[in-house]
């Protein structure tokens, strides 16, 4: 949700920069721009791909070891800069540093258009829910709307939606929607989590996502799909955490922030799997996702609506109107890192900014709208690869090269916060980097068999 000043609040900050009018907003822009299509989409089919469980537990230490690290850097160079990626790492490291905030931009660029066409997904299951039912076997409509004619149209109409929030304002808007609906998301998810557990198979299912063997917990594959996972999931690599913290104030806890954003991006993922892989096994679905992973949310939850009954028709259509709101605000998080980037670099309105770099994105889509191949490929590049790349990066950056980061992570901490402060530097410099190229190694070598076909 939200980018400051897009509706000519009076945030006004020191050097005329906007800040959050409270501190419930940057947690809420946050929170939004993390959670989202990564956390249901995303995280149950590469969950399913790593094995299920073994991909569980190393998510889970990843998201702490370094997520939150990560996360921490991101917002201790957005915050002293005050500046978009590119411009903060000029002002904190110089012009040889630049190359990387362009790679940020880019890597906005590409996840934002194909990340609308499964959003557009969503807003035509939402549709459907509500006229009635998912029309026929969930694992062939999938196959007829994924790609095509109407995956294009809706993900046009998601990117207007989207350059809209983001060029007309958004605090009355979406921060009060996201403020709503998200709770909605939460409630419903749980509630389904509850009714799965009553599913035959859901045993099945629960083993399948929460008993790890010993032997895939070892496997890098598995580890770097975690890791990618975990960037993606909580919006790091590519500055969006960096740009929403630049409209951050000073006496702002970041450490604490941190952890708030990473623990409730957690629990929507582990919940939704919680609901995804009984509900599979229950269907005997694993086949079809196995064969369609891109697919697997898509496939499974309408099976699991129509078998409610009449009721699934309004859990399902709030289920997908909440996860289409997920989306639109962390899509607004993806087009702010770019627009507010030709903004401060190309020194043009706000309004054109997000209008023409909107427009350019939405062509960019034309091509995984119609090819979910290309959607593959694309998740794999700017989705994972470069946002591995971002992170190895950032951490380098903050962990040795810019100066005062530690004392900008102290700048409000109070209590444990702050005694954590130097175990989050040391974790910057001798931890992570070594994770992070460990995980690039294997990225880069799936990278390669993913575009060989
Ligand atoms: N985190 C979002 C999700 O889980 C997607 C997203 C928004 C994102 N902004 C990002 C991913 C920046 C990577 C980088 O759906």
């Amino acid at each position: 949700m939200a980018a400051p000043g897009t509706s000519g609040n009076s945030g006004g900050g020191e050097g005329g920069r906007e800040v959050w009018g409270t501190r419930m907003g940057f947690i809420l822009a946050a929170v939004g721009s993390a959670v989202g299509l990564g956390n249901m989409w995303r995280f149950s089919y590469v969950a399913a791909e790593g094995g299920g469980a073994a991909f569980v537990v190393l998510y889970v230490a990843l998201i702490f070891i370094v997520g939150v690290p990560i996360l921490l850097a991101e917002m201790a160079l957005g915050r002293s800069t005050r500046l978009s990626p590119m411009g903060a790492l000029r002002a904190a490291g110089g012009k040889a540093w630049v190359p990387m905030g362009a790679l940020f931009v880019l890597t906005g660029l590409l996840i934002l258009s194909y990340y609308s066409v499964i959003a557009g997904w969503t807003v035509r299951y939402a549709i459907e829910a509500l006229a009635g039912g998912f029309p026929g076997n969930p694992g062939e409509h999938f196959g007829e709307i994924a790609s095509g004619r109407d995956a294009l149209a809706y993900h046009l109409g998601f990117m207007a939606v989207t350059i809209a929030v983001v060029t007309v304002g958004i605090r009355g808007g979406i921060e009060k929607a996201a403020l709503v609906l998200m709770p909605v998301l939460f409630l419903i998810l749980a509630g389904l989590a509850v009714w799965a557990y009553t599913l035959d198979g859901a045993a099945a299912g629960y083993s399948f996502y929460l008993r790890p063997s010993i032997e895939e917990l070892l496997n890098p594959a598995i580890l770097s799909d975690a890791a990618g996972q975990a960037f993606f999931s909580l919006s790091l690599g590519m500055g969006a955490m960096l740009t929403f913290a630049s409209y951050l104030s000073r006496d702002e806890n970041l450490n604490r922030e941190a952890t708030v954003i990473s623990i409730s991006d957690f629990m929507v993922a582990f919940i939704a799997g919680l609901v995804v892989f009984p509900v599979i096994f229950h269907l005997g679905l694993q086949d079809q996702v196995s064969e369609s992973t891109v697919g697997a949310l898509f496939i499974s939850l309408p099976g699991a609506f129509t078998a409610m009954g009449p009721a699934g028709r309004v859990v399902g259509t709030l289920f997908f109107v909440a996860l289409a709101v997920g989306a639109l605000t962390s899509a607004i998080s993806l087009l702010e890192v770019v627009v507010s980037s030709v903004m401060d670099e190309l020194r043009v309105a706000r309004r054109t900014a997000a209008i023409a770099v909107g427009t350019i994105i939405a062509g960019i889509g034309v091509f995984p709208a119609l090819s979910l191949d290309l959607l593959g490929i694309l998740d794999q590049l700017a989705g994972t690869l470069f946002l591995v790349v971002g992170a190895l990066g950032i951490s380098i950056f903050v962990g040795w090269r810019m100066k005062g980061a530690e004392d900008e992570l102290r700048q409000g901490a109070s209590g444990l916060f702050l005694k954590v402060v130097p175990a989050v530097m040391f974790m910057l410099r001798w931890v992570v980097p070594p994770i992070i190229a460990l995980v690039l190694v294997t990225t880069v070598q799936d990278t390669i068999q993913v575009l060989a076909g």
